[in-house]
């Protein structure tokens, strides 16, 4: 049986007790991000396998909003048919364990970590399997490593996992603006791609090349397809052109590697583009993935190294507190999201980072 948090002292030596209640983003029905409430909740018990974290950063991700509004509709089946299952969106979560569950090894109470979360991160407390998070590297804080984690692995994933990228390869980015771009031009540099061309509006130019683009095309005065340039990898986040047009900026044995499509249909959203797209380059000389990103221990340790090392820096466009989570993921819904927008729960009487982070334990 897990003891009751609230029963428990925490890792400042009972200076701050778990409380038995908590202020979380809640998300009751299906709808906009107006739908969603700022309220009292209990404060969660780790089931086996799971840690109760004490929330220091969580980001916005398209991700919460899919949950949020519930779209495409076929995600109900797994999310709750009539109202969603999971109270508490915020599927990152960067913090400091204040309870470990039965049958957990490997991590104490005060350990920082970060992890991705089916949700739960916009609350001032969050359980997590214990599978789907690492310790944060010391010299990290709580604000970058909690807008690491689903846009920092979607990258990480698409580029090295699926796109098998190469030192001295030449990539291409379309949506280089939003959580994962901005991530992925990072990561790109870091795998040693030699060019990397960065696909979003002229206002996040800059931003782009900061990040490390060495190219940025403005979608909305040139067109990638016919501005010139074969890639090597292409990663995808908007899904809007033809596969006729894709094929032509592929280089022999090229990787294209689509994480999303336009949300056209709204049963099935990107579905059936992305089968259409696997079924048209299938004779071409180069192959197609598409892929649901997944957390794993090995991943977020290597964005963990990247982060101590500077090669990553999320590109956090502003922090908020639980009550500016419904604007942030409103503004994901716009199509324009610019970088990340992390979410900052502040419990009382914590302070923002310990003064002497606990050593990672595994
Ligand atoms: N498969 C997976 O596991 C997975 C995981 C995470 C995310 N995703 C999907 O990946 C997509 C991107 O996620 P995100 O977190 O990066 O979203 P985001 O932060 O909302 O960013 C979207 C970006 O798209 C850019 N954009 C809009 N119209 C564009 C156009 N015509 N051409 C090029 N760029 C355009 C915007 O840039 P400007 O402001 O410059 O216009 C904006 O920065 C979402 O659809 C999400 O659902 C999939």
């Amino acid at each position: 049986m897990p003891v009751p948090p609230s029963a428990r002292p925490n890792s400042a030596g009972g200076q701050h007790p778990i409380p038995s209640t908590m202020m979380a983003v809640t998300s009751r029905r299906y709808g906009d991000a107006d739908a969603l409430g700022l309220e009292s909740v209990p404060v969660p018990t780790p089931a086996p396998g799971e840690l109760l974290v004490r929330v220091m950063a969580s980001s916005a991700n398209a991700l919460d909003w899919h949950l949020v509004t519930g779209t495409p509709l076929f995600v109900r089946l797994v999310m709750g048919l009539r109202t969603p299952k999971r109270l508490i969106p915020g599927a990152d979560i960067a913090g400091i364990v204040e309870a470990v569950g039965p049958d957990v090894a490997g991590f104490d109470r005060g350990d920082r970590v970060f992890g991705e979360s089916a949700g739960g991160g916009f609350a001032e407390f969050a359980t997590i399997r214990a599978a789907l998070v690492v310790p944060l590297p010391p010299s990290v804080d709580f604000v970058a490593a909690g807008a690491t984690p689903v846009a920092g692995l979607t990258a990480l994933q698409a580029l090295r996992t699926h796109g098998a990228l190469k030192k001295g390869d030449r990539v291409l980015i379309n949506g280089a603006a939003g959580g994962v771009g901005t991530f992925a031009i990072q990561i790109a540099r870091a795998l040693g791609a030699a060019e990397i061309t960065a696909v979003c509006s002229a206002g996040n130019a800059e931003q782009a090349r900061v990040l490390g683009a060495t190219r940025v095309i403005d979608y909305r005065r040139e067109d990638y397809i016919t501005v010139g340039g074969r890639y090597d990898v292409v990663l995808d986040m908007q899904g809007n052109r033809t596969a006729a047009q894709i094929r032509s900026i592929l280089a022999p044995g090229a990787r294209f590697v689509a994480v999303s499509g336009p949300m056209t249909n709204r049963w099935l959203g990107p579905v059936l583009h992305l089968f259409r797209m696997g079924v048209a380059l299938r004779w071409a000389d180069a192959s197609f993935h598409q892929f649901t990103a997944a957390a794993n221990a090995d991943d977020l340790n290597y964005l963990g190294e990247l982060l101590t090392t500077g090669q990553l820096v999320p590109a956090v466009e502003r922090t908020v507190g639980l009550d500016g989570a419904a604007a942030a993921i409103a503004q994901i819904a716009s199509g324009h999201g610019a970088g990340k927008i992390a979410v900052v729960p502040s419990a009382p009487g914590v302070p923002a980072a310990p003064a002497e982070p606990s050593e990672p334990s595994r």
